[in-house]
């Protein structure tokens, strides 16, 4: 077999990932589709010792497959182990968050106090009577397989739900329960794209739109907004867009990172874009519906007209119920897609924990909109935001869209690129400006090139007002001593 390269490790198997992952170039591999692809092998490693070759990529050029093979010690002597990955798998970008997070995750752990508002879940306990039903489920011995799509109950819930909030009639066989809405986006764009199709996704996006479009093969077609347009979807350059590969356009109301409310006669001009292609579809992303600063509200897409038949509304309990442990979300569509979402499922993870399900029977039972205690949090998430909105707005050089739902900041710090910092170096971008924040001012934040906008900085404001006081005077004592190189 050709070697390529051979890299030595040591014996020690309980340090042969750290050493592989630092002995080991990543192997930037290119297809028929020209897509660029690497090879990570430290994960496999742990168990294999000794020295690994790996095989001559390029005779597998060919076959559009990538093949790397090692040698391994084991008690039977050596053995040839091919550690290569799917095509697929390789297509997918890993999280850019996870850097930043891990950094200040082992700052936390050696004693630096960072504040961290990187996370995109609610610092609000369950409420109670959610958490209740939960320990009641368990008591009551409510613990075994539930239907795959889920409970009745539940489905029938999310039913009345969908109705009396939402305007949109669905049976409960129109409906999938899965573990968590991440899952039934997940499933849905691999029920309908083929091979090639198209997923289209306004920009700014939530992280895994992009990397779930390339699990079902597809092609992400990214949409560029602009802040001085609250980053909301241009239908003039949606339309521009739009080829016969067009599959599915993802919409997210209110926005994750952006915190952007679509008002409906904004989604009205977008349905009649769609009503012109017969061959695209809409997944309408509504988990941060419940968290709307008023007078915005939510207008539910499958609700406008004719679009009932094309939208696949993909909802959960992770925000506004503060569920996002419990692995709860929904999908709601016609009967064809849902059932081919299904079908998935059934041969994926089976259906979603008998406990959730009862906890959110009792989630939906709070009252309209998730009631009294969905409300308090909400009023709290709204005077974070007023708190941060007026800081970040007299500060140079920072440009502001007021988010009118979820609860994160996108905040526009590029006149701050091009900043050389002593010790530090240049600040090139939104990963750089992070770093920075990070070790300057112990606060962590999400660069907006992870949601493919690196003029910006994700803010999450699921802390405490004192929290983000502090955090804020961190920020702007740390950006005060990097001069905005560019007016704005
Ligand atoms: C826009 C958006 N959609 C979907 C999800 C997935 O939520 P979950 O899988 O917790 O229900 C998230 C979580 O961060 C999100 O921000």
């Amino acid at each position: 077999m050709p070697a390529a390269s051979s890299y030595s490790l040591q014996t020690c198997s309980s340090s042969a990932r750290s050493i592989a992952s630092k002995t080991t170039q990543p192997l930037a591999l290119t297809d028929r589709h020209q897509r660029c692809r690497s090879l990570s092998f430290s994960s496999q490693l742990h168990r294999l010792d000794l020295s690994i070759k790996i095989a001559d990529s390029r005779r597998e050029l060919d076959s559009n497959r990538l093949n790397a093979v090692v040698r391994a010690q084991s008690s039977l002597g050596t053995m040839e182990v091919d550690i290569s990955l799917s095509p697929r798998v390789n297509s997918v970008k890993p999280s850019k968050t996870v850097a930043i997070t891990d950094q200040a995750t082992a700052l936390v752990q050696a004693g630096v106090p960072v504040i961290r508002l990187a996370a995109g879940e609610p610092d609000f306990d369950t409420p109670a009577v959610i958490a209740e039903a939960g320990i009641n489920a368990i008591r009551e011995g409510y613990t075994r397989y539930t239907p795959n799509a889920g409970t009745s109950e539940l489905r029938s819930a999310i039913c009345r739900k969908l109705k009396e909030e939402n305007g949109l009639s669905y049976t409960p066989d129109q409906i999938l329960v899965s573990n968590g809405a991440k899952q039934s986006i997940l499933q849905a764009v691999i029920a309908v794209c083929s091979p090639g199709d198209e997923v289209l996704i306004p920009a700014p996006f939530w992280v895994s739109y992009p990397e779930m479009a390339r699990l079902a093969d597809a092609t992400p077609v990214i949409l560029p907004t602009q802040i001085s347009d609250n980053f909301l979807l241009d239908p003039k350059l949606l339309e521009s867009k739009l080829t016969e590969k067009s599959r599915l356009l993802i919409l997210c109301s209110p926005s994750n990172p952006t915190g952007s409310v679509y008002p409906r006669k904004l989604l009205e001009e977008i349905a009649g874009i769609v009503a012109r292609h017969p061959r695209l579809l809409v997944l309408s992303d509504e988990i941060y519906e419940h968290i709307i600063y008023s007078p915005a509200t939510h207008t539910s897409f499958a609700a406008l007209h004719d679009m009932w038949e094309r939208t696949l509304t993909v909802n959960g309990f992770s925000k506004a119920f503060a569920m996002t442990g419990w692995r709860l979300g929904y999908l709601a569509g016609p009967k064809h897609f849902v059932s081919a979402c299904n079908k998935i499922q059934s041969q994926f993870t089976s259906g979603a924990s008998s406990i959730s399900q009862k906890a959110a029977v009792a989630a939906l039972e709070m009252g309209y909109a998730g009631g009294e205690a969905v409300a308090t949090m909400v009023k709290a998430f709204r005077e974070r935001r007023d708190f941060l909105v007026k800081g970040f707005r007299e500060l140079d050089g920072v440009k502001i869209s007021e988010p009118q739902g979820a609860f994160y900041l996108f905040l526009d710090f590029s006149s701050y690129y091009g900043a050389e910092i002593d010790g530090f170096g240049k600040i090139d971008g939104s990963e750089s400006l992070c770093r920075y924040l990070l070790d300057k001012a112990q606060v962590a934040l999400v660069p907006g090139e992870a949601f493919g906008d690196d003029t910006c900085i994700r803010i999450s404001y699921a802390a405490s007002l004192s929290t983000l006081q502090a955090a804020f005077e961190r920020i702007k004592k740390a950006l005060v001593t990097l001069r905005p190189p560019v007016p704005v």
